[in-house]
């Protein structure tokens, strides 16, 4: 699995990881199971960044999440989410206090503000993120769905961490992150974590030249996933809970394209 350095913190995560969105809404225990087993075949293929959030399921995934990686955590890096309704500093303490608990380990790798909340001073977010840094209970802080100026804001409230990631929509029906927020973490060098990168299952067969499938024996989803991490600042996490569909995305990097054919698929 092709690897990128995670903000500029020097670690490497996996160019594709796995989006966890409405695992844990299983209807019976044959579904968990599929689930738990899903992710555990996209570990063991190299998607070892596992992207969940304490509202995912009401809390069920991260509970998904826990049972797929017991018995290998120091293989795999959980980047999880702080709603915006627990925003306060000492909300954010305990509301990553009660992910810990249903990951079943005693340190997140990534911990994100899931989405802004203008009511509550950046400054009293970011200072409960430092105090989770300091007591060791997260590694790194991100932000997502911030806007080139809020990342700004929330990267000059951080005294003694380094804001390493923006995580938002994007993807070849979902463009609105060129215009300034992957230019800006470009140039600032912050991760920009891609979500929805396959429109949510809605793959636009026909915006994806079949030629360029057939020339790298892609399929149309893994051209798509491939095209939305072609700069080196991007890193995609496609959901999935379908054991084929896990392996049609874990390899979909396998190759790259031509800088032409980027340029064509984007531009159709
Ligand atoms: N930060 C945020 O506000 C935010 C918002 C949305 C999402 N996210 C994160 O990003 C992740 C991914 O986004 P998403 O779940 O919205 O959408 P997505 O990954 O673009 O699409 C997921 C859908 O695509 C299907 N799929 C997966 N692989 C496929 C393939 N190879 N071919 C055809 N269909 C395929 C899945 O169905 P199967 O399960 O049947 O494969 C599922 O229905 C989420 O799970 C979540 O972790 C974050």
């Amino acid at each position: 699995m092709e690897t990128r350095e995670l903000g500029r913190t020097g670690e490497q995560v996996p160019t594709i990881g796995l989006g966890t969105w409405e695992i844990g809404a299983y209807a019976n225990e044959s579904e968990r199971v599929a689930q738990v087993r899903a992710l555990r075949r996209g570990i063991e293929l190299g998607c070892s960044l596992i992207d969940t959030a304490e509202v995912y399921a009401n809390g069920r995934s991260e509970e998904v999440v826990a049972e797929a990686i017991s018995g290998q955590r120091e293989h795999v890096f959980i980047a999880s989410k702080v709603s915006q309704r627990h925003l306060q500093r000492d909300e954010v303490i305990e509301a990553c206090a009660r992910s810990l608990r249903r990951l079943g380990t005693t340190y997140i790798d990534l911990y994100q503000v899931h989405w802004p909340n203008p009511g509550v001073p950046i400054r009293e977010t970011m200072a409960g993120m430092e105090e989770l840094v300091r007591t060791g209970k997260i590694r790194y802080v991100g932000v997502s769905n911030f806007s080139v100026e809020q990342t700004a804001d929330a990267r000059s409230a951080l005294a003694k961490s380094e804001l390493v990631s923006n995580q938002v929509e994007y993807s070849l029906v979902s463009r609105s992150a060129e215009a300034a927020v992957i230019p800006y973490c470009e140039r600032e060098r912050l991760s920009v974590i891609a979500y929805s990168p396959l429109a949510r299952g809605r793959v636009p067969v026909g915006l994806i030249p079949s030629e360029v499938c057939d020339r790298h024996r892609l399929t149309p989803a893994q051209v798509m996933l491939n095209w939305a991490t072609r700069k080196e600042s991007v890193v995609a996490i496609p959901k999935s809970a379908d054991m084929r569909h896990i392996e049609e995305n874990a390899s979909a990097v396998s190759v790259r394209l031509s800088k032409e054919e980027y340029d064509a698929i984007g531009t159709r």
